[in-house]
This record gives structure tokens, C-alpha cells and sequence, in this order.
């Protein structure tokens, strides 16, 4: 990077963060549907979208005009008092879920997810259960966010090491892998499975159609919640609003958070008829949760998100991006596989470039073109939900260019 504003902005980051991120060296200041530019004037596409999560692109008029309508209102009550915005969001999310009877509302992916898993034990004990059956089955390569219990349920000993001892009561099996999962449950002692329909984090892996049917009958058979975590690939990302009506099954419990609110934080966990009453008066709470000026924006969202029109230009942009990856790598040989769903999409590194993501990335942000990796081998393509043609094109010719770069250095 240059001298520049940017830098002697950065370099603050350096000063006062807790060392936890290690960012891409530019300073981003303002934004425009699938483009964004830094302190210094330079113009990005954004393949990135915040990590999945500005669904609508930047500055929304849509997203802006609910949000400084409510600003001038009511900002926040807390959860003594009710308000209309949250109130209309969760009546619209159930409707919209096709399965959901009531919401718990909180501030993050990771918040809906420890929501989650409290319901399960809840539910568990409310039927009998005694602690040492309320087993939660998650999968190897997932992801449910940095809370200690997110942070167990997500199977990734990366994100393990050095935050013992974990909550107990976890158990981790492969993930598309039926016959283990069936294993897993064969004791009776599992209370609820959380699985991502579309692996995130790990690599962007789907889940087979059979792996998410075959977890719905067995959650069936041993009496167990089936949870779906959408927070990344929910709320259109897959072409559909919810994941789970991509795949036909009808889960227990979702959750939902980043494109929820479009760029502003709120989480969401739905609950079906098995466990909706089993949260009662005191069992969980949040002061932010469920705030008006969170909710506002996120109807505003919900609203844009959940059109025909939208949801076309999912699986169209999708069919783009995957031409293109495959044209590359006839051209540069760099990849493995392509996959994923919708815009949510991963290219696997080959294993001579194994690692090799965070360097494509800073190429990427040479070449104009803000993208993301899923671990060291993947590249991940989580744009705007309403790209338009011409920031698709555009963005994918800065790819080409970017990986140009990398193949010839
Ligand atoms: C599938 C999934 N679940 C949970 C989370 C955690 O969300 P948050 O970072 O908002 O806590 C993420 C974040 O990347 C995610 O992708």
C-alpha cells in the first residue's frame, strides 16, 4: 500500500485492537450497491459483502430510508417494554418460514446459535431428560460462531486450542456422512442436531439433499430437535429465502443473523411447534435484542430479499460466477473444485497452491476486487444478493486479472 490517509489510519488499528483480525491494509469509507472505495479514493468491487452480509449492496435506499425513519422515532426500549418494528418482523419471519411458530431475537450469529442450544437443553429437560442426554450433535468443519458454547458446537480445533475446558455435552461427527451421524445417535442420548445446510467457514460445502433428510428422519426417530444455522447461508443466499426450502425438510429451530439485518447487527432464532413453548418466563434474555431500530432495518430487508426478482438474480449471478471460475481454470489450472450454492460459492485451491488464499486476496485487493477465503485453500465468492450485470462482469474481470497475477509470479 501506498502512503496515504489510509495508512496512518491503519496503523491505529495496529495501536488499539486487540490483535484478533488481521485485515486487508486499506481503509474502507463509503459504499455504493457492490462497490466500495477506500480513504483514498480507490474503487473496489465487493465480491465480499461484509462476510455475507450486506445482502442489498451498500447505501440501500430501501435500508436507508427504514433506518432514519425509525432513527427519528424510537431507538430502543429494551425487552420490558414492546415496540412495532420487532413485533412486525417476527409476525413477518414466521409467516415466512413456513415453519416457525415464535422468534427470539438477540444481536448476533453467535448469540442465535447459544439461544439454540440453551432451547435444546431446556427442551430436553423439560421432557425428562436428564443432563447426561442432552447431547448436541454437530459436524466436523462447521462453524457456529465464538461464543464458548458457538465455539464448541463448531467442530474446528483451530478455534478450540488454548479455551479449555469446553462446555460438556457436545459431540462432533463428518459432515454428508449419514451412516456416522446415525452412529452418533444410535445411544438415544442426543438431544438435537445443529447443522449449516451449506457449510460457511468450513469451505462452502453443501450438504447432500440425502445427509439433511436422512438428519431429519433419524431426529425423528430418536427424538431430537433438528437445527438448521442459516446464518450465512439463509435469507436468499441459496436462491431460496430460507435454506431449508431449498432442500424440502422442515427443521425444529433456525437461525439467522448477517444479511438478517443487511449490515445492521441483529440475530433471529426460529422455533417450530416441538419446542416453541419451551422457553417460558426468565429462561433467556438479551437487553438489545429484538431493538426497533434493528428490526426496522431488517423488515426493510426482509421485504427486499424475499421477491422472485431478487431470488433470479441469486441463481443467475451464481451461474456467472461459476462460468468464470471454470473458464479460469481451464485457462490457469488453480483449482480443485468449484461448489457451493447460489452466492454462496468456493473455489478450492489446487494442492500446489495450497495456503495460497490470503496471497490471491491481497492480489485481489491490488486488482480492484474485495474477496474473501474460507480457510487457507478457498476462495469465497458472497456478493450482494441484487449485484447488478455490470459489477459481476466487472468484478470477475478483476479476478481474471488478479489471477493472472498469481499464476505467472
Ligand atoms: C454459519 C455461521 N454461524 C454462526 C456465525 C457466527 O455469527 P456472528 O459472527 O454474527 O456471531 C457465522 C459467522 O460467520 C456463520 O457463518
Amino acid at each position: 500500500m501506498t502512503d496515504s490517509a489510509s495508512t496512518d489510519l491503519f496503523s491505529l488499528s495496529e495501536r488499539y485492537y486487540l490483535p484478533v483480525y488481521r485485515p486487508r491494509r486499506i481503509v474502507l469509507d463509503h459504499g455504493k450497491d457492490a462497490r466500495v472505495w477506500d480513504r483514498d479514493g480507490r474503487e473496489y468491487v465487493d465480491f465480499g459483502a461484509g462476510i455475507a452480509v450486506n445482502a442489498l449492496g451498500h447505501a440501500n435506499p430501501a435500508l436507508v430510508a427504514a433506518l432514519t425513519e425509525q432513527a427519528g422515532k424510537l431507538w430502543h426500549t429494551s425487552n420490558v417494554f414492546v415496540s412495532e418494528p420487532p413485533l412486525r418482523l417476527a409476525e413477518e419471519l414466521v409467516t415466512a418460514s413456513r415453519f416457525a411458530q415464535r422468534v427470539f431475537f438477540c444481536n448476533s450469529g453467535a448469540e442465535a446459535n447459544e439461544a439454540a442450544i440453551k432451547l435444546a437443553r431446556k427442551w430436553a429437560s423439560s421432557h425428562g431428560r436428564t443432563p447426561d442426554r442432552r447431547v448436541i450433535l454437530t459436524f466436523r468443519g462447521s462453524f457456529h460462531g465464538r461464543t464458548l458454547a458457538a465455539v464448541t458446537a463448531g467442530a474446528q480445533p483451530k478455534y478450540h486450542e488454548g479455551f479449555e475446558p469446553l462446555p460438556p455435552g457436545f459431540r462432533y461427527s463428518d459432515f454428508n456422512d449419514l451412516a456416522a451421524a446415525e452412529a452418533a445417535m444410535a445411544s438415544g442420548d442426543v438431544c438435537a442436531v445443529l447443522v449449516e445446510p451449506v457449510q460457511g467457514e468450513g469451505g462452502m460445502t453443501p450438504a447432500t439433499p440425502e445427509f439433511l433428510l436422512g438428519l431429519r428422519a433419524l431426529c425423528d426417530r430418536h427424538d431430537a430437535l433438528l437445527m438448521f444455522d442459516e446464518i450465512q447461508c439463509g435469507m436468499g443466499r441459496t436462491g431460496h429465502l430460507f435454506a431449508a426450502h431449498a432442500y424440502g425438510i422442515t427443521p425444529d429451530v433456525v437461525t439467522l443473523a448477517k444479511a438478517l439485518g443487511s449490515g445492521f447487527p441483529i440475530g433471529a432464532m426460529l422455533v417450530g411447534e416441538k419446542a416453541a413453548e419451551s422457553m417460558q418466563f426468565g429462561a433467556h434474555g438479551t437487553t438489545f435484542g429484538g431493538n426497533p431500530l434493528a428490526a426496522a432495518v431488517a423488515r426493510a430487508a426482509l421485504r427486499e430479499i424475499n421477491s422472485p426478482a431478487l431470488l433470479a438474480n441469486v441463481a443467475r449471478q451464481s451461474l456467472a460466477i461459476r462460468d468464470a471460475l471454470a473458464e479460469l481454470d481451464a485457462e490457469l489450472g488453480l483449482f480443485s473444485e468449484i461448489r457451493g450454492s447460489g452466492l454462496m460459492l468456493g473455489a478450492q485451491l489446487r494442492e500446489q497452491h495450497a495456503g495460497k488464499a490470503g496471497a490471491i486476496l491481497d492480489l485481489c485487493v491490488e486488482h480492484g476486487l474485495l474477496l474473501l477465503q474460507a480457510g487457507p485453500d478457498v476462495l469465497r465468492f458472497v456478493p450482494a444478493l441484487n449485484i447488478s450485470d455490470a459489477d459481476i462482469g466487472e468484478g470477475l474481470q478483476r479476478l481474471r486479472s488478479a489471477l493472472r497475477a498469481f499464476a505467472t509470479a
